[in-house]
């Protein structure tokens, strides 16, 4: 391989910064999960907000919609967290609107010539559901491979019976460049050096990285003993000792799957060196929490955090302008490399 890594300038220059969060509006990005809706007629979606600049409500009725949550009066957010009413009402001046959506009514306009018009109601978004997991932009593209390739392999678990668990969400802000937070998570080349206790549980010799269009998938080989899915005979990988697989979309979104269920991580570039990690998680099987690779994600945050903060700082140095990759354990970082500079060219 002869390939060099990521001029530093991908992680400090604001102009690259902001062509790249530009293109965020081509991609699909995770808006929820299908449970998140399981007490509720409607959620607000407020990271497409700073994702794409789109803040979102996400509603389920007869269809799973993500709307603009913006007012179409004079612009107030809708939605604050979760609404229960069949009625969506906007908190500033009362405008009501169907889950679909559409205008229903508004006090004090009944002499408003040409009121309503189509543009009262709220724009839909398009969306898209796989296994309960819900996608929405605003001129997306390309995730189709990304879904196929996770219903090789993860397709049998019933992902869309999982609960959300409000108790596991966390949100993070990190002083570092998003894809340097995307870098860390691509490899287990660091595992042994910063997980010691993850470590003892994977299989660091046997730890496998796949590439592919739009994203990448980690899977983590448990060590003898630790726990591990049962997979089914039909399973790409039956015979092996899985305690986790890790799948990376593009731009930001993390999905990983364990015997108790999926961790949702969320990137988010705040600024040129400032990046929200939001996590949510749900639920399959109660009784495998707390153990495995999914055991204590809170440690293995905070061992990650403190990495990237750091090599944040390091990138900035006068003196670091790029390095190489291993051919071994690096697959994962060149390839969101590449797709890195594919959308900032
Ligand atoms: S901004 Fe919503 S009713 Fe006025
Ligand atoms: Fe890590």
């Amino acid at each position: 391989m002869k390939a060099r890594t990521l001029p530093s300038t991908y992680y400090t220059d604001h102009e690259k910064f902001d062509k790249i969060r530009k293109r965020f509006e081509k991609f699909w990005h995770y808006a929820g999960h299908l449970s998140q809706l399981s007490d509720c007629s409607a959620i607000s979606v407020d990271h497409m907000g700073d994702l794409i600049g789109e803040p979102m409500m996400m509603t389920d009725e007869n269809e799973t919609r993500c709307i603009s949550n913006v007012c179409t009066h004079r612009g107030m957010l809708i939605c604050n967290n979760k609404s229960r009413k069949h009625t969506l009402r906007c908190p500033y001046h009362g405008r009501t609107f169907a889950l679909d959506g559409s205008f229903k009514a508004m006090p004090e306009f009944d002499d408003v010539i040409d009121f309503p018009s189509p543009k009262d109601d709220l724009e839909s978004f398009p969306t898209m559901v796989w296994k309960g997991l819900v996608f929405a932009g605003i001129d997306p593209s390309g995730i189709s491979t990304c879904i196929e390739e996770m219903q090789k392999r993860v397709g049998w678990m019933p992902i869309e019976k999982y609960k959300y668990d409000p108790t596991r969400d966390r949100s993070y802000e990190i002083k570092a460049n998003w894809a340097l937070y995307v870098d860390n998570y691509l490899e287990g080349f660091h595992i042994p050096f910063v997980h010691q206790d993850l470590n003892t549980i994977l299989d660091y010799e046997n730890y496998r990285t796949e590439t592919f269009d739009g994203g990448v998938v980690q899977i983590g080989i448990a060590n003898k003993d630790e726990q591990k899915f049962s997979l089914p005979d039909n399973s790409p990988d039956f015979g092996l000792s899985i305690a986790a697989y890790y799948y990376w979309i593009f731009p930001g979104l993390m999905l990983n799957f364990y015997p108790w269920g999926l961790s949702v991580n969320i990137i988010i570039p705040i600024s040129v060196n400032r990046t929200r990690i939001i996590f949510q998680g749900f639920v399959g099987d109660l009784a495998m929490l707390g153990k495995g690779a999914g055991g204590d994600l809170d440690k293995v945050e905070a061992e990650d955090q403190e990495i990237v903060e750091a090599t944040h700082k390091g990138v900035s140095s006068g003196l670091y302008h790029r390095g190489r990759y291993s051919p071994t354990k690096e697959k994962g970082v060149h390839h969101f490399h590449m797709m890195l500079t594919e959308h900032t060219t």
